[in-house]
C-alpha cells in the first residue's frame, strides 16, 4: 500500500485546492450528501476537497485531522469516498456492509473532538492501478432486477466508498434496444418474444435464452429506463465512470426474418430450454449489418443517457457458447467486427470483455483462438475481465492477456447461493502477484449475487490503494474489532480465527455453489441430488466451525444487539446444520436399502425436523428472509398482472430456473436460497414429499421409481413457483441468541465424534462425473 506521510503536502502549508470546476464542485457535493445519509449530524466534522491534483500521475486522497475537523481530499468524489472509509475503518473501526449482511457498524464516538488521533491519520494514499470495477453481468438479474432508487442509491453510496469508480451499468437497456431495432422496423411488438421476464434478463442478453419469464411489461421497460437516468446521473456525480451495455451479435426472430440476406446463424440450446425459448439468433460481427445495429444502439443510448470522455462498452459474444469456427482469422474477425461497431456509434469506445469464456470452454479456446480474438482490437481499447482470478487467473496462464490490459477480478459467489465460503489467502496475495504485470489496470468485483459474506467484500476493494499481500490474520483480528465495534470480546476473534483458517480457506478450486442437502432436489444418490449433479462438499475441518460457532455464542452478552453479530451467529449456525444434513440424508437411503421401515421413519423425522430448524434459525434476521424479496418484486409492479408476473420469475430463479424438453432445465436449483419461508414451504415441502413415497414404496413393497419421483418433483415445483402473496414473513422473529443456543445442542456436539461427519468427508471426493468434476480435471489437465 502506498501510505506516504502526508508531510510532503505539509511542506506546502494547508490542502492547495484550485477553485473547484462544476464538475468537481458536484463531487464534492455528493460526497456531502452521501456522509449525511451515513453520519447524519456530522457533516460539520469534515473539510472535503476535489481536486485532480495528486503528487504521481495517479488517483489518489488525503486525510488528515487538523484542529478537530477531518480533512479529506480526493481527487474525485470516489477518491474522496473512499478516504471517508479509510478513516472510518482506520480511526473509527467500523465497517461498512449490505444492509442485508448486517448494516454497517460505526462508532461515532470516535468523532469526539479529543478521541481523534491526530498522527496516525496523515495518510496520502494513491490507487495501484486506475480502476475498480463492480458487477457481473448477471448480478443485475441475481440481486438488483427489483430495486426502487432508494436500494439504488445506498449500493451507489456503498459503491463510492469501496473505491468502485468503473460500475456496470445495464439497467433499463431493453428501452434501448427498442429505439436500436425500430430503425430496422422491428417494432416493440416484435421484440416480445425476445426480451426474457426481470429475473432472466441477464441472460437474453447474453444470449443464452429469449423470452423465458416474459413478456416483458412495458411500464417495467419504461421504469427501468427513468431509474438509469437517477443510475449514470449519480455514478457520474460521484466521478464514476459507467460500463454501458454494446451491441454482442444476438438479434431477435424479427431480424432474422426482415433480413434474410444476413449472416444469421441459430445459437445452441443453453441449458436445455424448449424451442421457444432456445437458440437465439446470432448476427455475424463480419456482417454489414452486424455495424448498423451497432452503431445504431451505442447512439441511441448516448443521446438517451449522455456519454463520458471516454466510453467503456461491455459486451460478450461468446460467453457460454462455442463460437460457429474455431479458425483463428474468423475469431479475429469477428472481436474486430464487435470493437467497429461499438466504435462506429462512439469514436472513444474502449471494450470490456469477461474472460470467463476462456475458463469455462477450454477445450476450445487454446492459445491460437486466445490470441486471434486478442488480436481483433487495438490494445489500448480493450480490457479483459479475468473474471475468477481468485480462483483460476487467466493471466498466469495466457501470457498476460498477451499484453492487453486486465482487470483482476474476484468472482466469488454463484448463483447468490448463502454459503460461508472464501479463498481469503487468494484474496490476500493475488492481486499482488498480478501487479507484476505491467498491463494489470484494475481490480474488479464480479459476484453473480451480492448480499453475502460481508468479510470477503470488506477485504477485497482494499486492493484499489494497495500494492502488497495482506497479511490475513492481522487483518481479521482488525475486521472483527470493525464488525462488532469497541465490546468485542476475544472469544468472537477467536471464532474469526477458526472460520478464516476453514470456510474461508478453500483452496481445492470448489466453487462458491451451496450444494447442501437442504437445498437439493432429493434422490438415492448423489448423482441425483443437487444442481449440474454437483453434490454436498467440504473444503474445510467441519470441527472448527463447530468450535467457532461455541465461541461466537460465547460473546453473546457483549454483542447480541449487533446486527451484524446475529448475522454472522446465524451463518456459522447455517453453515453446521445445513453440512450436518448430509448424514441424515445417507441415513435416510441406508434405511430404505435396509428396507427398515422403523428405521425410514425416525431418519425422515430427524430430517424435516433439521429443515424446521434451519428456518427458524434463519426467520431470526432480515438478511435470510424470502418474505421481503417477494414483495420488493410485486412493488416493482403497478398492476395486478406485472405483480404476478414479477412473482412468478422470483419464484422460478430461486427454484427451477428454467423448464426444458423434459420439463426440467439443466440448472434447476442453481440460484438456491437459504431463506427462511423457501426452506418451509419449498425444500421442506419436496422433502417431505419425496421421504413420504420412500415410506409408502416399503410399506407396499414397491420398487423405487425415479420417473413418478421426477414427476412429483416438477409438478409440485411449478404449482409452487405460480403460487402468490403467501404472507412470508416481512421482519424477522425469535431471538437468535436463544435459538443458536438451543441448536447448539443439537448439532453443535464437538464433545464427541460426530460419526456422520465422517460420511461427508466421504462424500467430499471430487465427483469425476458432474460439471464441477469435469471442470476440474481439465483444470488438471492444463496443469
Ligand atoms: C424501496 O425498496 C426497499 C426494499 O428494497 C423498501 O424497504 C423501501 O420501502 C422502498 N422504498 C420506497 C420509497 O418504495
Ligand atoms: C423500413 O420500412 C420502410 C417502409 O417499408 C422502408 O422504406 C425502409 O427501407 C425499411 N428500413 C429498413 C432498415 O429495412
Ligand atoms: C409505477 O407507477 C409509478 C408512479 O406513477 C411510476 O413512476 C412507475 O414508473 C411505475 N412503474 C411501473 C413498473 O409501472
Ligand atoms: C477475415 O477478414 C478478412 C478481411 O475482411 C477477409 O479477407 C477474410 O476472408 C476473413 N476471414 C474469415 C475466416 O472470415
Ligand atoms: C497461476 O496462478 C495460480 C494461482 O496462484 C496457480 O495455482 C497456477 O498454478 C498458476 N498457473 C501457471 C500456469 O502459472
Amino acid at each position: 500500500m502506498k501510505l506516504l506521510i502526508f508531510a510532503l503536502f505539509c511542506l506546502a502549508g494547508p490542502v492547495l485546492v484550485p477553485a473547484a470546476r462544476t464538475n468537481e464542485r458536484e463531487q464534492l457535493f455528493t460526497v456531502k450528501r452521501l456522509i449525511s445519509r451515513l453520519l447524519p449530524g456530522k457533516e460539520d466534522l469534515f473539510e472535503l476537497s476535489v481536486s485532480p491534483i495528486c503528487l504521481g500521475t495517479a488517483k489518489c486522497y488525503n486525510l488528515r485531522v487538523r484542529e478537530g475537523r477531518i480533512q479529506i481530499f480526493g481527487s474525485s468524489g470516489v477518491e474522496l469516498a473512499s478516504g471517508l472509509h479509510r478513516f472510518l475503518k482506520n480511526a473509527c473501526k467500523s465497517s461498512i456492509s449490505w444492509r442485508l449482511t448486517g448494516g454497517n457498524q460505526i462508532d461515532t464516538s470516535c468523532l469526539e473532538a479529543g478521541a481523534l488521533d491526530v498522527s496516525s491519520l496523515d495518510v496520502y494514499s494513491e490507487r495501484s492501478t486506475p480502476w475498480s470495477y463492480y458487477q457481473n453481468v448477471v448480478t443485475p438479474s441475481y440481486s438488483m432486477a427489483y430495486w426502487n432508487w432508494s436500494r439504488w442509491e445506498q449500493e451507489l453510496d456503498w459503491m463510492a466508498l469501496q473505491g468502485i469508480n468503473l460500475p456496470l451499468a445495464f439497467t433499463g437497456q431493453e428501452k434501448i434496444w427498442q429505439k436500436a431495432f425500430s430503425r430496422f422496423n422491428v417494432s416493440a411488438a416484435e421484440l416480445q418474444d425476445w426480451f426474457a421476464g426481470p429475473s432472466f434478463l441477464a441472460w437474453q442478453r447474453m444470449g443464452n435464452l429469449q423470452g423465458w419469464g416474459g413478456p416483458l411489461p412495458q411500464a417495467y421497460i419504461d421504469a427501468q429506463a427513468e431509474l438509469q437516468v437517477k443510475i449514470l446521473e449519480r455514478m457520474r456525480a460521484f466521478g464514476m465512470t459507467p460500463v454501458l451495455p454494446a451491441f454482442a451479435g444476438f438479434v431477435p426472430n424479427a431480424i432474422h426474418d426482415k433480413f434474410p440476406d444476413a449472416a444469421i446463424t441459430q445459437l445452441g440450446n443453453w441449458g436445455s430450454f424448449t424451442e421457444q425459448y432456445c437458440c437465439v439468433h446470432l448476427l455475424d460481427p463480419q456482417d454489414p449489418l452486424f455495424r448498423q445495429i451497432g452503431q445504431a444502439f451505442v447512439q441511441e443510448m448516448r443521446q438517451a443517457w449522455g456519454h463520458d470522455s471516454i466510453g467503456y462498452y461491455s459486451a460478450d459474444t461468446f460467453n457460454e457458447q462455442s463460437p460457429p469456427s474455431a479458425e483463428p482469422d474468423y475469431l479475429r474477425n469477428a472481436s474486430r467486427g464487435v470493437f467497429e461497431a461499438m466504435q462506429a456509434g462512439d469514436e472513444t469506445a474502449v471494450w470490456i470483455q469477461q474472460a470467463w469464456l476462456f475458463y469455462s470452454d477450454q477445450a476450445f479456446w487454446q492459445p491460437p483462438q486466445i490470441q486471434a480474438l486478442l488480436e481483433g482490437v487495438p490494445q489500448d481499447r480493450l480490457i479483459m475481465l479475468d473474471l475468477f482470478a481468485e480462483v483460476f487467473p487467466l493471466w498466469n496462464r495466457t501470457e498476460a492477456f498477451q499484453g492487453v490490459p486486465f482487470i483482476w477480478c474476484m468472482l466469488h459467489n454463484f448463483g447468490g447461493n448463502l454459503e460461508m465460503y472464501g479463498n481469503m489467502k487468494a484474496l490476500a496475495r493475488g492481486p499482488a502477484d498480478a501487479l507484476q504485470e505491467p498491463n494489470m489496470v484494475g481490480i474488479g468485483l464480479c459476484p453473480e449475487g451480492i448480499e453475502t459474506n460481508p468479510i470477503v467484500y470488506d477485504l477485497m476493494p482494499e486492493w484499489a490503494y494497495r500494492e502488497e499481500a495482506i497479511d490475513l490474520g492481522a487483518w481479521t483480528k482488525d475486521y472483527v474489532v470493525r464488525r462488532y465495534g469497541p465490546s468485542t470480546p476475544d472469544s468472537a476473534v477467536d471464532a474469526w480465527d477458526l472460520l478464516l483458517g476453514s470456510v474461508y480457506n478453500c483452496q481445492d478450486l470448489h466453487l462458491d455453489h451451496n450444494q447442501d442437502i437442504p437445498v437439493s432436489r432429493p434422490g438415492l444418490g448423489p448423482a441425483d441430488v443437487a444442481p449440474l449433479g454437483l453434490q454436498p462438499r467440504l473444503w474445510y475441518k467441519p470441527e472448527k466451525v463447530m468450535k467457532a460457532w461455541s465461541l461466537m455464542l460465547e460473546a453473546a452478552q457483549e454483542l447480541e444487539e449487533q446486527s451484524t453479530y446475529r448475522y454472522d451467529l446465524i451463518d456459522v449456525g447455517r453453515q453446521v446444520i445445513s453440512k450436518a444434513a448430509t448424514a441424515l440424508w445417507k441415513d435416510v437411503c441406508q434405511a430404505y436399502e435396509d428396507k427398515d421401515l422403523k428405521a425410514l421413519s425416525k431418519a425422515n423425522a430427524d430430517l424435516l425436523q433439521l429443515l424446521d430448524d434451519l428456518d427458524e434459525l434463519l426467520a431470526s434476521h432480515e438478511g435470510f428472509l424470502l418474505g421481503p424479496h417477494i414483495e420488493e418484486a410485486r412493488a416493482a409492479g403497478n398492476t395486478t398482472e406485472d405483480k404476478s408476473l414479477f412473482e412468478f420469475n422470483l419464484r422460478t430463479q430461486i427454484t427451477i430456473w428454467g423448464t426444458g424438453k423434459e420439463g426440467d432445465s439443466e440448472v434447476h436449483d442453481y440460484a438456491n436460497k437459504e431463506w427462511a419461508g423457501l426452506l418451509q414451504s419449498f425444500y421442506r415441502g419436496r422433502w417431505s414429499m419425496w421421504l413420504h413415497r420412500l415410506q409408502a414404496d416399503l410399506v407396499r413393497g414397491k420398487e423405487y421409481d425415479a420417473v413418478a419421483v421426477k414427476k412429483d418433483f416438477l409438478s409440485f415445483t411449478t404449482s409452487w413457483t405460480h403460487r402468490e402473496e403467501e404472507g412470508f414473513p416481512l421482519q424477522p422473529s425469535g431471538d437468535t441468541v436463544d435459538i443458536s443456543r438451543d441448536l447448539f445442542k443439537k448439532y453443535g456436539r464437538d464433545d464427541e465424534p460426530f460419526t456422520s461427519l465422517q460420511m461427508l468427508h466421504e462424500l467430499s471426493e471430487v465427483p469425476k462425473n458432474s460439471a464441477e468434476g469435469q471442470a476440474l480435471l481439465s483444470v488438471d489437465e492444463m496443469r
